[in-house]
């Protein structure tokens, strides 16, 4: 989560690495000033940085992928563990490198980092010369010109309704077939542990009618799947804003069920993906609206964090262990094939051999299809850095977290081993890391499935027979040399 994010396809995925970029940086460059854009932490991060890449072009500005071409650097950064920011300030310190033979180059600070310490960013360091936090990107152009004339220029103001809605975002290092589409902005669950309240703000959905528009634009320009972000996209609630004052606002309110059967009725052949469920809030109504329609994927990333009931008390998840399970339970019976996926934290203040003991059976019993697993990062200013001792030794802590990636890895590789000999539905996203003999894509399910060429084309459907596995990857046969025309 807190690496460095470049290509649209996956969330939550580590070790990402790239610069994002626009395509259309020219040699002859036409543009008042040429920008960069690096992006770290989550989805949502790297949908912010298509948003700020349309505000810079529309006034002017024009991408490059090389930063030592670029008159703006921008880092959009992550607080949510404390290694996110120490990646970071390493990489300042190569700009600062930079700096020295471009001293005219400037220096900006984006997202959760800039928005969490704000102004002392400045002082700290010294090469900054912007520092802008996620709800204030529409001013960039503004701040650009204030640093422009020698002053340092910080906007950090949250707002209660910006959505960035109206703005179109620019793809940045798209592979044409995936695309990320915010739906909200900010959380109001208070987990105890969590940064994302304080970086991101208040709860806020984006209007409907403006993520139809853009995912239809999507599917018009080629793009094949969507994936609906948010950090609890199941909380999403939009009132149309001309009736919310009417009697009428029942009718008028669109939740995230429909929403995304709004999204999947744009047409059969766009895949529609979302992230992230919070285990309180995802509703029969998503799982029954996921079962109607072939092109909502049957995958959830239902992130649980701990085994332990106490451990969950004191995280504020407002679930208990036996809650989430049932939960899982639900799921099993209503999409029976869905991948679910979880987020797990090993060390949180207080924990003992216990709880941690309870997480392993809990990842025991739900054998995920994926895990993304850390270790407790105490983050400043939270409930839990406010409330509780971080006491569990950082030794204790990471031996935990091993146990547990452990655990996991036998689980995945059962899960892959479960799919040798089915059959699913692929959508092809380029070619396979290892060989451009072979093609890639992923199933419904979010798993990567590789397979030989033949005349297959990236965003197209094909159906895949499952012949052998690996840990991470599927291995088969196309069923017929033919694509189909249905998503799923
Ligand atoms: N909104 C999602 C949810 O409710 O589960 C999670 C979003 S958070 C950006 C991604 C993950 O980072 C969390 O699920 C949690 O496992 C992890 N995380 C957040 N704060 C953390 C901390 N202080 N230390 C370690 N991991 C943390
Ligand atoms: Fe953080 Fe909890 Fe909000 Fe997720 S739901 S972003 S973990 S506060
Ligand atoms: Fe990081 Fe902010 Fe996302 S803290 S995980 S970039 S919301």
């Amino acid at each position: 989560m807190d690496t460095l994010l470049t290509t649209s396809t996956k969330i939550h995925d580590e070790n990402r690495q790239g610069e994002a970029f626009a395509p259309f940086a020219l040699d002859t460059n036409p543009y008042k000033k040429l920008f960069y854009i690096e992006s770290y932490g989550c989805a949502m991060n790297f949908a912010d940085s298509e948003v700020v890449a349309s505000i810079l072009q529309n006034n002017g500005f024009g991408a490059t992928k090389n930063y030592e071409q670029a008159d703006l650097i921008f880092v959009n950064t992550c607080s949510i563990r404390e290694k996110a920011e120490a990646t970071v300030r390493k990489r300042l310190t190569e700009f600062r490198r930079l700096k020295k033979t471009n001293p005219g180059m400037l220096v900006g600070v984006l997202g959760c980092m800039a928005e969490r310490l704000k102004a002392k960013f400045i002082e700290e360091e010294k090469l900054v010369d912007m520092v802008v936090g996620p709800d204030a990107y529409r001013t960039l152009p503004g701040l650009i010109a204030e640093a422009e004339t020698g002053q340092k220029a910080v906007n950090v103001l949250l707002s209660r309704d910006e959505t960035y809605a109206d703005i179109a975002p620019i793809r940045l290092n798209s592979n044409g077939v995936n695309a990320f589409v915010s739906i909200m902005r900010g959380c109001n669950n208070m987990c105890s542990f969590c940064v994302v309240p304080f970086t991101r703000g208040r709860e806020r959905s984006r209007d409907a009618d403006s993520i139809i528009n853009e995912c239809t634009v999507l599917f018009n320009d080629g793009y094949r799947e969507v994936t609906l972000l948010g950090q609890n996209v199941d909380s999403y609630h939009w009132v149309a804003a001309a009736l919310a004052s009417t009697n009428n606002t029942y009718e008028a309110a669109v939740t995230f069920a429909q929403l995304m059967e709004k999204v999947a009725l744009i047409s059969p052949l766009l895949r529609v993906r979302f992230s992230t469920s919070h285990p309180k809030d995802i509703t029969d109504e998503v799982l029954f609206t996921m079962q109607r329609y072939d092109n909502i994927c049957n995958y959830i990333h239902l992130p649980v964090q701990s085994g332990s009931s106490r451990v969950l008390q004191l995280m504020n998840r407002t679930y208990t262990r036996e809650w989430y399970i049932a939960k899982f339970n639900r799921i099993r019976e209503l999409l029976p094939d869905a991948g679910i996926s979880t987020d797990m934290i090993t060390g949180f203040c207080t924990e003992t051999e216990e709880d941690h003991q309870e997480s392993l059976s809990l990842m025991a019993y739900c054998k995920y299809d994926l895990a993304y697993m850390y270790f407790y990062s105490e983050r400043p200013g939270t409930l839990a850095a406010r409330r509780f001792k971080d006491d569990v030794p950082e030794e204790v802590k990471k031996r935990r977290l091993q146990e547990m990636v452990d655990l996991h890895r036998n689980n995945t590789l059962q899960s892959m081993q479960r799919d040798v000999g089915k059959t699913f539905k692929v959508l092809i996203e380029g070619f396979s890391k290892k060989t451009d003999n072979d093609l890639q894509g992923r199933n419904g399910q979010n798993k990567v499935v590789v397979f030989p060429r033949g005349n297959f084309k990236k965003g197209e459907y094909v159906f895949i027979h499952i012949t052998s596995c690996t840990a991470g990857t599927l291995i088969g046969e196309p069923v017929a040399n033919e694509t189909i025309l249905l998503a799923g």
